[in-house]
């Protein structure tokens, strides 16, 4: 069967099932799967790429393989912070409001992360949160990890690149009217992604359903909820490619026909990645800045929560 097809059964079952949390957990094993199945991953990497315009607008650290009703099935790279920070927060701590999440261990070795018991987020005394912790444990390769809806987590910048295949949906099934309102800024045809949905941040995408927040910071030896929460770019194009061709590297898509002819359509800097790729040069795995709103530490973190 080819990627395509692949992700289409994938998004019919969901849709089609009632019970979407017993759906995810039966994918898990196939989800597993796919994340080691080079034949999908360099299928579904060289679709999403394959506009000519991807690398000129990349500052997002998602591949959208497919966003169809209610359904996103993404790879998503984790990268390190570039100031070499360890242990400091990829995101905010947030939740995906009704979205449940599946998500797999592609490449690199994972990531730590701190799920917390779901809606707890919801217990408040005054302007502080009283997150429970549920897991605090670090996502590896083998396995698929599943985050409930409303179930706040926070995911740490690993030491060297990951990236994780992710399948999130809806957790009850949703009326085809509510699914064309909830996407109508993003205008989609098919699989084919609009340039909107291509460039996005998941931020966009999950600030859509947020009930008592969606994102939370340490602050002053609490958790509070974060106001105005922004976040359009994971980062520059610059900093954003050579993460991707880090990912590349690591999944073994590096096929000389194709890249050459991206190497013809690209700046400088791409004409390099793309050579090193194809040549096996080992392309340097030097991460992301970050924003500095959104750094905090994980001991900030255990702190705030008075967790032992
Ligand atoms: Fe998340």
């Amino acid at each position: 069967m080819n990627s395509e097809n692949i992700l289409r059964e994938i998004a019919d079952e969901l849709h089609n099932s009632r019970d979407r949390k017993e759906v995810h957990f039966k994918m898990h094993k196939r989800i597993e799967e796919l994340s080691n199945n080079k034949k999908f991953l360099h299928e579904s990497i060289q679709n999403c790429i394959s506009n000519k315009k991807f690398f000129n607008q990349a500052t997002n650290l998602f591949f959208y393989l497919l966003i169809e009703g209610d359904v996103i099935i993404a790879i998503n790279i984790f990268p390190p912070n570039s100031n070499n920070l360890e242990s400091i927060t990829h995101d905010n701590i947030h939740h995906h409001g009704w979205r449940l999440l599946s998500t797999s261990v592609i490449s690199g070795n994972g990531y730590e992360t701190i799920s917390f018991k779901k809606k707890s987020h919801e217990n408040r005394d005054k302007e502080r949160v009283l997150l429970e912790v549920e897991k605090n444990f670090k996502h590896i390769k083998g396995g698929t990890e599943f985050v409930d809806s409303e179930q706040a987590h926070v995911v740490f910048h690993p030491k060297s690149t990951s990236a994780t295949l992710a399948i999130w949906s809806a957790d009850h099934p949703i009326k085809t009217q509510k699914i064309k309102k909830i996407f109508k800024r993003f205008p989609l045809i098919n699989s084919y992604l609009s340039k909107t949905a291509r460039t996005m941040g998941l931020s966009d995408l999950f600030g859509l359903n947020s009930t008592k927040g969606n994102y939370f910071h340490p602050d002053n030896g609490k958790i509070v909820e974060t106001k105005n929460y922004s976040k359009p770019h994971d980062g520059t194009v610059d900093e954003i490619v050579p993460c991707m061709f880090k990912f590349f590297e690591q999944v073994e898509f590096k096929d000389e026909k194709y890249f050459k002819h991206i190497e013809e359509k690209n700046s400088d800097k791409i004409k390099i990645l793309c050579k090193n790729l194809i040549e096996g040069e080992p392309i340097k795995d030097l991460g992301i800045d970050g924003d500095v709103r959104r750094r905090f530490s994980k001991q900030q973190i255990l702190d705030a929560l008075n967790y032992k």
